[in-house]
């Protein structure tokens, strides 16, 4: 008889949005079906995949330092493929970079990993950087359903938004909406494998569109209404979200689909209409205050998160307190802030006006101590409340277990006898700036 050789191991390493972490955990999953298996925490691949982001320029230098890092002892590499954003962008320029590199393949073109992998083992270096029009979705093997109680759902993916200083255009590609019967097959194959919340995904999600199984055409409100329908999905989010896509039946479901969450990440970028010109944004001041507005009036206790960028080309004092002033006007619950980084091929990296770094450090400094004020302030006044967790993961402490609220904060609570993936009633008890305490209602039984 012979012994059949160890299967080959292989770690697959997201980098940046949720997407990433979606296309990684499809990567990870082909590989599995061609017969890899997955490598033990910390141990050496015979593959490994870093799957990159190119949002900011130093996410996207990353990938040279982790590539560096591969190199093993003896001077050997695993078989290293660069996949994500900044393939697409780099492309060959990578491998020439970096010649340990195997293979680089874009986002959209990953379901031709395996066949990529088998050329660079015949020492190839293999470049796929298509946009194919078959979608990447079609050809990958069908979804089981996770380990764990949540996960993503990628519904849309690209952008024809083109804000000046993004690159999501062009290492995405156009905007595209998978179809309502593979997303609805897609989410009962999670459901089946024990998933109970379900985040639906996309650079503007709520751009989705479609037709119901009726041949109806739908908006994403009404990709929402339908999933709902699913038993054993208890909760369903989505993100992220561009302000002119809030449309009216967006809106109202917020108010009345008891398991879409009361969160909605909804990016401003920035306070002042003259800068909000000179990103592209098509929105103004006024139109994302309105939108807000009419959000809470659907869905009072609504927890509203952004993305903010500090010392955009031409921001001055004057437009950046305008920042500060709309984040004072909105109130979140969380956000995310970063300082401009020029991005070549985006029209904002050649606009007169760049800030220097100082100021941009002073500026972030400014927003982020308003923005953590707010956070600590949405916690601190959810305090006393009773609501119902999904339990996600272990703490720290024995017996200990962390949810998330619907509003997405990170919940502690002392939960012996319950596990990863129940959900439990509980009254939050104290708040801290990244996450809050709670107790079950019911002494849990052991
Ligand atoms: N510089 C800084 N931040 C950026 N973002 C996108 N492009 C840039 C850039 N060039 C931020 C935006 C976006 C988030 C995903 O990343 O805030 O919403
Ligand atoms: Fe980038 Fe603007 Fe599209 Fe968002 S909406 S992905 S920031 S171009």
């Amino acid at each position: 008889m012979t012994a059949t050789p160890p299967a080959k191991t292989f770690h697959v390493k997201s980098f940046g949005c949720q997407m990433n972490v979606y296309d990684g955990e499809r990567m990870s999953e082909m590989l599995g079906a061609e017969g890899y298996v997955p490598a033990a925490e910390g141990a050496d691949a015979d593959l490994v995949v870093l799957n990159t982001c190119h949002i900011r320029e130093k996410a996207a230098e990353k990938v040279y330092s982790d590539i560096g890092r591969l190199k093993r002892e003896d001077g050997s590499t695993p078989t290293i493929a660069v996949a994500g954003c900044v393939a697409q962008a780099e492309g060959a320029e990578i491998a020439r970079r970096a010649p340990s590199v195997d293979v680089v393949v874009g986002p959209q073109a990953y379901h031709r990993l395996p066949e990529l992998i088998a050329r660079a083992e015949k020492g190839e270096k293999a470049i796929d950087l298509d946009m194919p029009l078959e979608s990447k979705f079609g050809a990958l093997p069908k979804r089981a359903g996770g380990q764990r109680p949540t996960a993503f759902l990628t519904v849309q993916e690209g952008c024809d938004k083109f804000c000046t200083y993004c690159v999501v255009p062009y290492t995405r590609g156009a905007e595209i909406s998978r179809p309502f019967v593979d997303l609805i097959a897609e989410a009962r194959a999670l459901i089946a494998g024990g998933v109970r919340e379900i985040t639906l995904l996309g650079q503007n999600v709520n751009a989705w569109d479609g037709e119901d199984g009726k041949g109806r055409a739908i908006g994403l409100d009404g990709l929402i209404r339908e999933l709902a329908r699913e038993d054993g999905l208890e909760r369903i989010r989505y993100t992220t979200s561009h302000p002119n896509d809030m449309t009216d039946g967006l809106i109202a479901a917020h108010g009345e689909v008891e398991k879409l969450m009361p969160f909605l990440h909804l990016p401003v970028q920035a306070g002042s209409d003259r800068i909000l010109a000179a990103m592209n944004r098509s929105h103004s001041v006024d139109s994302y205050l309105k939108v807000i507005e009419r959000v809470r009036a659907a869905r009072p206790d609504i927890a509203i998160s952004g993305d903010f960028i500090v010392g955009f080309p031409g921001e001055s004092e004057e437009d950046f307190l305008a920042t500060l002033a709309i984040v004072r006007a909105t109130h979140y619950a969380m956000a995310y802030s970063f300082k401009y980084s020029r991005r070549p091929g985006t029209p904002a990296a050649t606009m007169n006006g760049q800030i220097e770094e100082a100021v941009m450090n002073d500026r972030l400094q400014r927003l982020q101590a308003l923005l953590g004020e707010q956070q600590q302030a949405f916690n601190q006044a959810t305090v006393g409340r009773t609501t119902r967790l999904l339990l996600e993961r272990k703490g720290k402490h024995d017996g200990q277990l962390i949810g998330k609220s619907p509003w997405l904060q990170s919940v502690h609570v002392a939960a012996p006898g319950l596990a990863i993936g129940d959900m439990v009633d509980v009254r939050i008890t104290s708040a801290g700036p990244n996450s809050v305490g709670a107790e079950p209602l019911v002494e849990a039984v052991a």
